[in-house]
C-alpha cells in the first residue's frame, strides 16, 4: 500500500492495554478532563465538528444524536453503550473491548456527563465471557479511582438472540425483559420511561401522576471509542483520516472464504480489494465471487470489489458499510444457499411481534429452501416477490428491511442460479452447506462460528441434536 506505515491503528494501536494505571500512563483521563473543562456544550460540538458517525450499523451522526438528547426537555437522561455486537461476519467490538476496555468506558464517562445522565449502562452478551469480564473489571478500577465522574456505570449481560443489539430491545434488556423491541426509539422512550407507552408491555401511571420520557443516549462500542480519542486529540484528528463524509478509521472484519480472517483497523474509504489481501485473499484455486456486510445490506459482487469502503462509496453501488464486518463467498458457495441461510437467520430471529416481518420472512425462507433443495418453481419466486413487497409493512424494526434488501439483492444479482435451481440444476457441485457467520471467536487468523444456529428454532428454543 502507498500508506506510510499503514495501516497505522488509533483504537488498537499498541498491545492490550493491561489495567487503568497502563491506561492512564497512554493518555487515559486526558479526554474525560477534557470534556468537562470545555463544559457539556463544547464537548457535543467538538463531536459534531469531527464529522464522527456511529459504528453500530446505521452511520447516524455522533454529535446530532448527543445534541437531541441534550435538548429533549426537562427530566432524567441515561447513557448506553451498546456491547451486544450480533451482526453476523463481526467481531470488531469484542477485539476492542479485549484490547482496551477503558478508552470505550471513558468515551462513555464523556457520553454521559455530555448528555446530562444520571447512570450509565454497558449492555453486553453473557456469553461473551472474557469481554464481560475485562469491562466489569474495567468498571470497579475506574469507580475506585475517581476521575472519571461520578455517574454510576453498571453492566447488564444479555441473551444471544439477535435484536439484543437493536436499539429499543437492548433497553427492554436493560429493563429485565426479553429482546423485544419496544416501540418508540430511546431517546423518546428511554430507559425507566414512565410515559403510557410501551411496547410489548402495558405500563400503568405512576402513582404520582408525573410521567417521564427519559431520552437515552445509544451508542456502539466503536463510537465511544473514538469519542475518546476526539475529545483528546481535538475534532481534527479524526477528520485527517478517512474520507470527508466517513472521517476517521474503521474497525473492520473481514472472514467468510478468506485465507486468514481478521479484524484490522484501517483508514475509512480502503477498497474491499485491500481488505481482501489484509486477509491473505481467496483459498487457493478460488475465486471470491461475492462480499455481504452482515446481514443488513445488499450483496456486493466481484465487479464491485474496488469499492472503497466507507458509507458513501458502498451506498453508491447500492449496498452499505453496515458494522463494517464483510464476509467474502468464492465459486464455491451456491448463492441461492447464501440466501437461503441468511433468510433463515432473520426468519428465526425475528421476534414475532410483526406479524409481516415473521411471516413474511418464513414464507420466504420456505421458498428458498424448496428452490435451494431442486423442489422449487417459478410460483417461489413470485412468493418471494409478494412477501418481500410486505414485509415490512407495519413494523417496529429495522429487522424486515434487512430481509428486503438482502434477498431481492441476491435475486438481482444472481438471476441465473435461481433460474437454474427452478430447472432442479446448481451451478456449484457439490454445493456446500452455508452457516451463518455468528462469530463466537476470532483470533491468529482462524475463525469460530456459532453452529448452534443452525438449530435455532423460529421460536427462540434449540431443536436437540439428531
Ligand atoms: C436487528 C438489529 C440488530 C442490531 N444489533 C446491533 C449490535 O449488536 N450492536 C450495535 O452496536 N448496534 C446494533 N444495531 C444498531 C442499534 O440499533 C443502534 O443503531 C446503534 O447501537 C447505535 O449506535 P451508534 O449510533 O453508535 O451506531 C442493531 C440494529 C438492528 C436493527
Amino acid at each position: 500500500m502507498a500508506h506510510d506505515g499503514w495501516p497505522r491503528p488509533v483504537l488498537l494501536a499498541g498491545t492490550p492495554v493491561v489495567g487503568l494505571a497502563d491506561h492512564l500512563r497512554r493518555g487515559g483521563g486526558i479526554a474525560y478532563a477534557a470534556a468537562v473543562r470545555q463544559g457539556r456544550d463544547a464537548t457535543i460540538d467538538a463531536v459534531a465538528r469531527s464529522g464522527l458517525r456511529g459504528r453500530g450499523g446505521a452511520g447516524f451522526a455522533t454529535g446530532r444524536k448527543w445534541a437531541g438528547i441534550r435538548d429533549a426537555g426537562a427530566g432524567r437522561r441515561f447513557a448506553v453503550c451498546n456491547a451486544a455486537e450480533g451482526e453476523p461476519g463481526t467481531f470488531k467490538d469484542r477485539a476492542l473491548l479485549r484490547h482496551d476496555p477503558y478508552q470505550v468506558l471513558e468515551g462513555l464517562a464523556i457520553a454521559a456527563f455530555a448528555v446530562g445522565a444520571e447512570a450509565a449502562v454497558i449492555a453486553t452478551k453473557r456469553s461473551y465471557a472474557p469481554e464481560a469480564a475485562r469491562i466489569a473489571t474495567a468498571i470497579e478500577e475506574m469507580a475506585a479511582d475517581g476521575s472519571f465522574g461520578a455517574v454510576p456505570v453498571s453492566l447488564v449481560l444479555g441473551p444471544d438472540e439477535y435484536l439484543f443489539g437493536e436499539e429499543k430491545a437492548l433497553l427492554e434488556v436493560i429493563e429485565g425483559k426479553e429482546p423485544l423491541p419496544r416501540l418508540l426509539p430511546p431517546y423518546q422512550h428511554g430507559l425507566f420511561a414512565t410515559e403510557i407507552q410501551t411496547g410489548w408491555e402495558s405500563v400503568e401511571a405512576p402513582a404520582d401522576g408525573v410521567t417521564g420520557a427519559n431520552p437515552t443516549l445509544v451508542n456502539n462500542v466503536e463510537t465511544l471509542a473514538h469519542v475518546t480519542q476526539v475529545l483528546r486529540h481535538g475534532p481534527e484528528h479524526l477528520r485527517s483520516r478517512g474520507t470527508s463524509e466517513s472521517p476517521g478509521t474503521v474497525v473492520v472484519t473481514v472472514v467468510g472464504d478468506v485465507t486468514r480472517p481478521l479484524v484490522v483497523e484501517v483508514d475509512m474509504g480502503t477498497p474491499l480489494s485491500v481488505l481482501v489481501e489484509l486477509a491473505g485473499g481467496a483459498h487457493p484455486g478460488r475465486t471470491l465471487r461475492s462480499c455481504y456486510s452482515g446481514v443488513a445490506n445488499a450483496v456486493i459482487t466481484a465487479d464491485h470489489f474496488d469499492v472503497p469502503a466507507d458509507y458513501e462509496s458502498l451506498a453508491a453501488i447500492g449496498s452499505g458499510l453496515g458494522s463494517a464486518g464483510f464476509v467474502f463467498y468464492d465459486d464455491s458457495a451456491c448463492p441461492v444457499e447464501v440466501a437461503r441461510s441468511f433468510s433463515r437467520f432473520l426468519y428465526v430471529e425475528s421476534c414475532g411481534q410483526c406479524r409481516s416481518c415473521k411471516f413474511g420472512c418464513g414464507e420466504i425462507t420456505r421458498a428458498l429452501e424448496r428452490l435451494n433443495d431442486g423442489a422449487g418453481s417459478d410460483h417461489d419466486i413470485g412468493v418471494i416477490g409478494a412477501r418481500l413487497r410486505s414485509v415490512t409493512d407495519q413494523v417496529r424494526c429495522y429487522l424486515a428491511t434487512e430481509e428486503q434488501v438482502l434477498i431481492a439483492s441476491v435475486l438481482r444479482a444472481f438471476p441465473e442460479e435461481f433460474a437454474l435451481h427452478i430447472e432442479g440444476r446448481c451451478s456449484v457441485e457439490p454445493a456446500r452447506p452455508i452457516v451463518v457467520p455468528k462469530i463466537t471467536d476470532l483470533a491468529d487468523g482462524v475463525v469460530r462460528y456459532d453452529d448452534r444456529q443452525a438449530s435455532k428454532q423460529p421460536d427462540w428454543t434449540y431443536a436437540p441434536p439428531s
